[in-house]
């Protein structure tokens, strides 16, 4: 067990550069499976969560190396596996995303119900109904998944709710059905692109990534060799741009594209927040006092992300006046709200919906991560907070940033990790 020690006062100041995403590095390291020779990746985050999928992927039959310049190399010729490791793959969700690329390399994939954050149901039935739409024959055997895929062939897919891993399963699978694929309410979100971008570096065809309309011409022989650069990290950018803004800071991020981030500077302007952008950089500069933000509610891309909520919670506890989020994406996605509770916080919930009331000042706590994101928020408060915060469960929080605390001790933060029994 491993905890973070902040010791709350101290603004954010400097200039950071933000990691490559783990939301797209997921499903990119998935895709890697398609093409059976060798890949570079420039920019992967070394994270757990990316640690898992390698495991899983080096089970199969796969190596790799980390470079001293950051890249990561796959050689990916000696993976004939097509049955996924039972015991990593219920620690990450995202090792459903290997069923489309083993159907496309293989025609077979094997798997069990995927592992990830407790912040919800988090069904599978839109991966599998994609699937079978493309022809595969899924049966379910003593808890594993079965997938035939000798029969697949381009398919017209209308998902009913536009889901990230569904949308990339599909775009993955369906590179290898003969034939045209389209998908119609398809989740937009920049990282679908970033897949797109490489699922074409490895030979394919697919358009429309990024709209609700993507086509994959299928049948494509992929090619041996291939490198890619994993787009930067909105979420990790945004949880440094809350650091700021919560600590009355200044700060510049690069390697960070403003437009991916829309929703989130519109509310950190409404805090108060003075926002400059350039292509690939943000700035931000804090207010004396956050000003009220009234509403937040959490949609698909381009809406408010869902995992940018727990941080601007952290910020409404501090910040003047009353905000009401709304989580429409996952049911489950408070926890952090009890927690903050224990620092000073002021809140109620229902359902869906919490009304934070912002309070003078938080009072640093022991309080204990039950998510990634929500541990990531608890350790914006304790930056905040009038004395010690001690986050428990820091596991939790390096599934999506690397080395968190580092990253804030380079701004400025007084922040340490600890290793706890
Ligand atoms: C991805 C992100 C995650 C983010 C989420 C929403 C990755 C690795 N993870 O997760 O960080 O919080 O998008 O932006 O990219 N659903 C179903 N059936 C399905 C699939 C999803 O009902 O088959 C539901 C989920 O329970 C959830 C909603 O759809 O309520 C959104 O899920 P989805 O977009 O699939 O999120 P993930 O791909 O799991």
């Amino acid at each position: 067990m491993a905890a973070f020690m902040v010791e709350g006062g101290y603004p954010l100041q400097g200039e950071a550069r933000v990691s490559g995403a783990k939301n797209a590095a997921l499903p990119v390291l998935a895709a890697c499976l398609i093409c059976p020779g060798e890949i570079c990746l420039w920019d992967c985050p070394h994270l757990r969560d990316v640690d898992n999928m390698l495991a899983i992927l080096e089970e199969l039959g796969a190596e790799y190396s980390w470079g001293v310049d950051g890249a990561l190399r796959l050689h990916m010729a000696g993976a004939e596996g097509y049955t996924l490791p039972q015991r990593i793959s219920k620690e990450i969700r995202s090792s459903i995303f290997m069923l489309g690329p083993l159907l496309a390399r293989f025609g077979r994939a094997i798997c069990t119900y995927p592992g990830g954050c407790e912040i919800g149901n988090r069904p599978i039935d839109l991966h599998l109904s994609g699937l079978s739409a493309l022809g595969v024959r899924i049966r379910e055997q003593g808890g594993l998944i079965i997938c035939d895929g000798a029969h697949m062939r381009g398919a017209e897919i209308h998902l009913d709710y536009p889901s990230v891993g569904a949308t990339e399963n599909i775009m993955m699978a369906a590179v290898a059905a003969q034939g045209d694929t389209f998908i119609h309410n398809a989740a937009r979100e920049p990282e679908t692109e970033d897949l797109q971008t490489f699922l074409n570096a490895l030979g394919c065809h697919v358009r429309g990534a990024g709209t609700s309309n993507i086509h994959i011409r299928g049948g494509v022989e992929p090619i041996q060799r291939a490198e890619h650069r994993i787009m930067p990290d909105r979420i990790v950018a945004g949880t440094l741009l809350c650091g700021a803004a919560i600590t009355g800071g200044c700060i510049t991020l690069s390697n960070a594209i403003p437009q991916h981030m829309g929703s989130m500077l519109s509310k950190l302007r409404e805090a108060g927040c003075k926002i400059s952008c350039m292509e690939d950089r943000v700035s931000l500069e804090a207010p004396a006092r956050l000003q009220e933000i009234k509403l937040i509610e959490t949609l698909p891309y381009p809406g408010f992300p869902t995992d940018m909520q727990a941080q601007f919670f952290a910020l409404a506890t501090v910040a003047d006046g009353a905000c009401m989020i709304v989580e429409n994406v996952f049911e489950n996605r408070f926890k952090h709200g009890p927690e903050l509770m224990r620092m000073g916080a002021v809140y109620t919930q229902k359902d869906r919906t919490a009304v934070i009331r912002g309070v003078e000042e938080l009072t640093g706590a022991q309080v204990t991560a039950r998510d990634l994101r929500g541990g990531a928020a608890l350790v914006l408060a304790g930056l905040r907070a009038r004395g010690i915060t001690t986050v428990y469960g820091a596991e939790l929080i390096d599934r999506g940033y690397d080395a968190l605390d580092r990253q804030l001790r380079a701004l400025g933060a007084r922040i340490t990790r600890e290793e706890t029994i």
